[in-house]
């Protein structure tokens, strides 16, 4: 079905209320009404396959703009997402994000058929580690319990007592009753969560992988220090993904959906956001008031997500776009999730 000139016109207006404010686009573009018309038709038909279909587009916050005001249900971090998941009664589930987490919605939801855009949309820390490796690493580490970031294959996660994300893994390790953890994959917020535990006062032993993320521990406290000079007043929020010299030389840091509550909730003059540009788009959205300084940095896997592969993924999925996950695995991967829903502040 062609979408009317009318339809398409509602469309691009509606578009253009949200895009209109996104000055860090990932390729360059200024949106504008005429760039709004351009991609409507898409947007339209996206909306009425999902109808169709009893589907539901989960999108992360670093997906493009046009994905995340054009056709998503939720946005969000990761801990929302996979909320939003486990509570989907859709038929089918599109993730707009990195196979990480569309596996995890599988594992939460697996009546659905999970389906992402571009198979390709890897992470650095996910692909760090794999189950074989973590069985060699527990044969060292026997009596530790296992903490996985969300960030890690569902064969990780079948491997490991917990799972926690940015926004809860302060507060989940804290509380866990063992004094040795052996935390996966992330090094640097296995460290930023050393830094955490002994300013709270409490003693564990957290052992880590060395995986990183390509995005996050690119930034330097040199940055940090450079922004302060020329912006007094600045308000520098960092992703515990970054590195333990970062995370200190910050104001805020935590989950990308807490940062965007810190920004929105503060009154700086300027804000340094030391994560993935996308999480700047949303807020020059969402906050047109505030300023932000500083240069892009793209996550290359989030970046593989587009209107015209979501299309094709709901219109007719190639097998390499469905996410399947053997069910033994999926069944202990499942265990490590609920036990983080569990264990996870409420508020
Ligand atoms: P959040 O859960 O904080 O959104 O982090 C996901 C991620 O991949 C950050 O790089
Ligand atoms: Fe993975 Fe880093 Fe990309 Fe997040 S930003 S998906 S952690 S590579």
């Amino acid at each position: 079905m062609i979408a009317t000139d009318d339809a398409v016109e509602i469309e691009a207006e509606r578009l253009f209320g949200s895009l209109m404010h996104v000055e860090c686009d990932p390729r360059g573009r200024t949106w504008n009404l005429d760039t709004c018309r351009e991609i409507a038709p898409l947007t339209l038909e996206i909306n009425r396959l999902k109808k169709e279909q009893g589907a539901v587009i989960l999108a992360h916050s670093y997906v493009e703009p046009e994905i995340i005001y054009g056709v998503a249900d939720f946005r969000g971090d990761s801990y929302f997402l996979s909320m939003k998941a486990k509570e989907a009664r859709a038929k089918v589930i599109v993730f707009a994000g990195v196979v990480f987490m569309a596996e995890t919605a599988k594992i939460l939801s697996p009546a659905a058929k999970v389906v992402v855009p571009d198979r390709q949309s890897g992470c650095s820390l996910a692909d760090s580690l794999n189950g074989d490796d973590l069985r060699k690493l527990k044969s060292l580490y026997p009596d530790a319990t296992v903490v996985c970031y969300i960030n890690s294959t569902a064969d990780v996660k079948a491997e490991s007592d917990v799972c926690v994300t940015s926004g809860n893994v302060y507060h989940i390790v804290e509380h866990l009753p063992a004094k040795r953890i052996l935390f996966v994959p992330d090094r640097l917020m296995g460290q930023n969560l050393r830094d955490e535990l002994k300013r709270r006062g409490v003693q564990k032993e957290i052992i880590t992988s060395d995986g990183t993320c390509m995005v996050h521990d690119e930034f330097g406290p040199g940055d940090i220090a450079l922004a302060r000079e020329r912006y007094p007043g600045l308000k520098v929020v960092a992703h515990p993904e970054c590195t333990p010299e970062v995370a200190a030389a910050s104001d805020f840091v935590g989950s990308t959906g807490a940062m965007m509550k810190y920004v929105k909730t503060t009154g700086a003059p300027y804000y340094l956001m030391l994560t993935e540009c996308g999480l700047v788009g949303r807020l020059q959205v969402e906050s047109p008031e505030k300023a932000f300084i500083g240069g892009c940095r793209l996550c290359p896997y989030m970046k593989l997500n587009s209107l015209e592969k979501i299309r094709d993924a709901l219109k007719s999925p190639r097998p390499d776009q469905i996410i399947t996950i053997p069910e033994e695995i999926r069944l202990k991967a499942a265990r490590c999730i609920e036990r983080m829903f569990e264990l996870a502040p409420t508020d």
